[in-house]
Order: C-alpha cells, then structure tokens, then sequence
C-alpha cells in the first residue's frame, strides 16, 4: 500500500496536516495571507504602547527580537513609568539599577544586564550581549563599561520625581536617624502608593513564520539593596523562550520567581499541552505552594502576600495572563487589535 502512494498522495496529505496543525479549537489561524502563521504580542498590563509597536514590526516582517525591544524601549524612555528605565524607581542609596534578558526562539539564544546604572535602554545592551559576547549575563560596572564600548552613552536615570519619591522615603523610614521627616504634602497618598513599589515590563512576540522572542526589563523593587537582581535578567526566570514550544515572561516578586524558575515553568507546561493561560496558573499554583514554606512570605490567611504575573504565547499563537492576585491585566496585539485583557488569577482579593 504504501508504495503505492504516489508522491503527489503524499503532498497532499502532508499539506492536510500543516492546515489541521494550523486548526485550533475550530478556530482558523492562518494569516490573512494565507500561508502565514497569526502574528501575536502579549505583554505585561503597561506594554499597550509595547505590543502596538512590536506589531507594527513584525508586519515589516523583521526579527520578533527586533520587534518586542523596539516595543519595551518606549516604555524604557518614558521618564513617567516609574519601575522600567529611565524615570524607574531607584534603589535604597537613590540609585537606578537596571535588570533586563532577551530570548531569541530560533537560535535558542539569550543575553541578559542586571544592576546597570545610567544607560536608558538595557534591553538593548542584553541584545548585545547575545550577539557579541559568549555570556549570558553581565552585571554592575562590567555591564556599564560594555555598554560604552557599544556606544551606549551614560544618562542621570534619576528623575526629579523619582527622586521626591525617594527622598520621602529615606525620610520616612526611622525617627532613629538624623533624617526628619517630611512636611505633609497634597501628594501624600501618590507617595504612599510608592512604597512597596514595584513593576517591570515582559513582552513576547510570535511572527508570521512561528518564530518566538522576549524580552523583559525593569529597575526592579523601589529603595532595594544595591546590587540586588530580580527575576527580570534571569533566563528561566523572567523570561523563557522554547521555540518549539512557545515563550513565557514574568512581572511581580522576583524573588519568588528566581526560586521556582516560573517562565521556565509556564513553558514546559505548555509543552506538556497545556494552554498558555493554564500554563501561567500552574506555575503560580506551584508558586504559591513553596511559598507556604516561608512564612514571612504569608498574610494572615497563609496565602502569599506578593504579587507575581506571568504572560505567555503558544507556538500556536494562543496567548494569555494569570496573576497570583485578580486585579492584573495584560495587553495584547492579535493582529486585528491592541487590547488590555484580564489576567485570569489564583486568589481573589477582597475590596
Ligand atoms: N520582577 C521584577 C523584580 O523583581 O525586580
């Protein structure tokens, strides 16, 4: 019998396979052209700018690495986002340290910043690092100095109204040191909302060819202890990319996170045919388990008292969200709109 199928036979049951590898939940998911895969960006809830720009990218057909840096770079850039580059939240000494990985799918490659001082955009010295070193991650003074090597040129990331936010802070903390404290301001609840702050960006992308890319930046936890590193510039961590599988990316406690490798996580339970949304909760429910571990970490009905997000795409191009809090919310760009979507979550918080 098989002999007998003829080479044409052959062709087009090859052909009715990629189109029913292409079918999901009934749904058709071939790009308008036809022959092309759907082109997706998710990213975290302040990535609107992020996913429109990468989108406008991948439509030029260019690299999806290309795509979701140029995306996170407006964010990076805005003095007025205040947990990723320039404008972010310093540390406890008013510095701004940044942290930052990128992932590439189809070469399986990454490079990673963490603890970089004065250069805006660190998600593009972490490009750098992938394509002109043979390491991974570097940090501190020798991420600075290979920065300026590249070019980058050295910035005060320090905005007069981050600075503010730290000064009261220091202020703040201790009637047992020679810092008295602020005057009231009218802006004293802004404040308050800054004290356990924290944020970060993560944006993936697949193209129309099926390849996957991430990247994920931020200045990590206000008022840290310099040199401290998040989850962000870990590979595994913060990020994740399998391009045969799909790419998974992280905001919220990094520590948590660099202790569970979460995004490596979400991938691998995508692998194993969960969706990207299942996948994200897996990770948090796993998360959330360890974390009964250290009770420190715990609120007084013993679940956790820190935020963590995850956000994932399927070499499919199926995406979504999960938060260990309800409250979160992710962007995405599905190639028709540029949208905020809930993140499906754990635990429901009670207002
Ligand atoms: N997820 C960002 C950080 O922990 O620094």
């Amino acid at each position: 019998m098989r002999d007998k199928c003829s080479r044409r036979d052959f062709l087009k049951t090859g052909i009715g396979l990629s189109a029913a590898a292409l079918m999901s939940g009934g749904k058709n998911l071939l790009g308008a052209e036809g022959n092309e895969g759907p082109m997706r960006v998710v990213a975290s809830g302040n990535g609107l700018r992020a996913t429109e720009k990468a989108m406008e990218i991948l439509r030029q057909k260019q690299d999806p690495l290309d795509a979701v840096i140029a995306g996170v770079n407006i964010v990076e850039e805005d003095p007025n986002e205040r947990s990723v580059g320039y404008g972010g939240l310093p540390n406890e000494e008013g510095v701004v340290e940044l942290d930052s990985s990128v992932m590439h799918g189809p070469t399986h490659n990454g490079g990673a910043v963490a603890s970089l001082r004065n250069i805006k955009t660190p998600s593009k010295v972490a490009k750098i690092v992938m394509e002109r070193t043979d390491h991974a991650l570097l940090v501190g003074n020798g991420a600075l100095k290979f920065a300026k090597a590249h070019g980058f040129k050295e910035e005060n990331l320090l905005t007069d109204r981050a600075r503010a936010i730290w000064l009261r802070r220091k202020e703040t903390l201790s009637d047992r040191d020679f810092w008295f404290p602020p005057k009231p301001e009218k802006t004293e609840r802004e404040f308050a909302s800054f004290y356990e702050f924290h944020g970060t960006i993560n944006c993936c992308a697949i193209d129309a060819a099926g390849n996957l890319a991430g990247v994920t930046t931020t200045s990590g936890f206000f008022f840290k202890i310099p040199g401290r590193v998040g989850d962000s510039p870990i590979i595994g961590a913060g990020l994740y990319v399998d391009n045969d599988i799909g790419a998974a990316g992280s905001t919220g406690r990094g520590e948590a996170n660099i202790l569970n490798c979460g995004s490596f996580q979400v991938v691998n339970f995508m692998g194993m045919g969960h969706s990207p949304e299942e996948a994200c909760l897996k990770s948090l429910e796993k998360i959330a388990g360890k974390a009964k571990r250290l009770p420190q970490l715990l609120n007084d009905d013993g679940l956790p008292r820190f935020g963590l997000n995850f956000y994932a795409i399927n070499k499919k191009g199926e995406y979504g969200g999960a938060s260990m809090w309800s409250g979160a919310r992710y962007a995405v760009h599905d190639g028709k709109e540029n949208v905020r979507k809930p993140c499906a979550y754990l635990f429901k918080r009670n207002r």
